[in-house]
């Protein structure tokens, strides 16, 4: 018999086997200085394209001093417990009765982590006999409460109606002899690509099919919608999403998340999702900041329009200089080139060396073999020199790819890993 780990000794996976060289620059970075525009990385300062941070907030002297009085008055361990037995306070019951207010629900349900909340949610809707249709470019947490499912689960094509519509007519078919229900899950913005989820056209089709619409909104919560109430409210399709959910890891800038629906889903819920019953509670300092930032979001418009100011300037400029951005719509910008992975990463390293520019690169697997995406993160703290820097940053780089200096450097890279 195998040891377990002999595996693990052998293969260290599609990333992992790239630890060696990548990690500590490419992976697992560690940027320093206070959360804004300019961090200092390696010794360095950058501007910062990777941090989703999108309204400023993580470094706002008003949400700092906030934090640090709740800390000073709850420590970090307040409340003790999980929600159902010592974890629950006032102050958790009225953030949620702001959230709800905020995106235009009945009730909301704050939970200590946003994966772990979106897991349990989608565990807790489901049953064997229900059935799950599902986008198929969905974020991990999708995809992980999927695999608790002990039912049926179709993938449509990404943001594809027509491949919706067919996975709805099997669902339905396989519903009806199940007796189940369906569950259709899409992003309110997707966090690679930066496209929306088609919810306007998905949340037509319930003329035409039954199910319940659940919505993981992001990376658009707090960035899209005449409020900020996110891409529901964007698309004017608020009210047709069932159980909507954000987090406040992107423009809360901090930790916890949420779901929000009608009281009665929203009660059974907080009775039945395993990651809240068995886990702490989200700590009341992060309570007290949640309730902070939401105040803000609601009250000074200012810092989503600075972000979309900045948005617009960095996406038209690029788009000028002829840069593929996909189809985004949204403030996530991809830029796609064309290089392999070593190519991928003498660039990135002359962009964050040389350049001074910080953003995130992604690769196969994650992305086609062939392509590099470099993903930019917009915020309302970038200012338009920022902008500016790394247009000329970029056009530079690109001008290398297509010259072949970077495959030259590569070649390198790849006889250092070789050997
Ligand atoms: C689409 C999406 N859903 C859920 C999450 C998980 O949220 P959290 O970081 O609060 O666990 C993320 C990442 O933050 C995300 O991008």
């Amino acid at each position: 018999m195998r040891d377990l780990f002999d595996k693990i000794y052998r293969d260290k996976g599609p990333l992992g086997k790239w630890a060696e060289y990548a990690e500590g620059y490419f992976v697992f970075p560690k940027l320093e200085g206070e959360i804004s525009n300019r961090m200092s990385f390696n010794g360095k300062d950058v501007i910062t394209w990777s941090i989703n941070d999108y309204l400023g907030l993580a470094n706002n002297p008003e949400v700092r001093k906030v934090d640090a009085e709740a800390a000073l008055k709850y420590g970090s361990a307040y409340p003790m417990g999980a929600r159902m037995m010592s974890g629950h306070t006032d102050l958790h019951e009225q953030l949620q009765n702001e959230l709800a207010a905020f995106v235009n629900k009945e009730a909301a349900y704050v939970l200590n982590f946003g994966y772990q909340g979106m897991v349990s949610t989608i565990d807790a809707l489901v049953g064997k006999d229900d059935i799950i249709v599902y986008d198929v470019d969905a974020h991990a947490c999708i995809i992980d409460g999927v695999r608790l499912h002990m039912g049926k689960r179709f993938t449509y094509k990404h943001n594809d109606i027509e491949s919706l519509e067919k996975n709805l007519d099997r669902a339905t078919k396989m519903a009806e002899q199940t007796g189940g229900g369906i569950l259709v899950i899409s992003e309110g913005v997707f966090g690679m690509r930066g496209e929306q989820g088609r919810l306007k056209e998905i949340a037509a089709l319930k003329k035409k099919y039954n199910f319940r619409f659940f919505v993981d909104d992001a990376h658009g919560f707090g960035t899209l919608g005449a409020t900020g109430a996110g891409a529901g409210e964007e698309q004017g399709v608020q009210d047709d999403i069932d159980v909507y959910f954000a987090t406040f890891a992107k423009s809360m800038a901090s930790t916890g998340a949420f779901i929000a629906g009608d009281k009665e889903i929203m009660d059974y819920l907080k009775y039945n999702l395993r990651s809240q019953m068995f886990a702490k509670s989200l700590q009341m300092q992060l309570v007290v900041g949640a309730l902070k930032r939401l105040d803000m979001l609601r009250s000074d418009k200012s810092h989503k329009e600075k972000l979309w100011h900045i948005v617009k300037a960095l996406q038209s400029g690029l788009r000028e200089r002829g840069f593929d951005l996909g189809t985004t719509q949204s403030c996530v910008t991809p830029v796609y080139l064309k290089g392999s992975i070593p190519e991928a990463m003498a660039l990135v390293k002359d962009l964050r060396e040389n350049h001074g520019i910080f953003c995130s690169i992604v690769v196969y697997p994650v992305i086609p073999k062939g392509l590099i995406l470099l993903r930019l993160i917009p915020t309302a703290s970038h200012t338009l020199e920022d902008v500016s820097i790394t247009l000329d940053a970029f056009s530079a780089i690109r001008e290398r790819l297509e010259n072949g200096t970077y495959k030259k450097m590569a070649a390198s890279v790849m006889a250092a890993m070789e050997s």
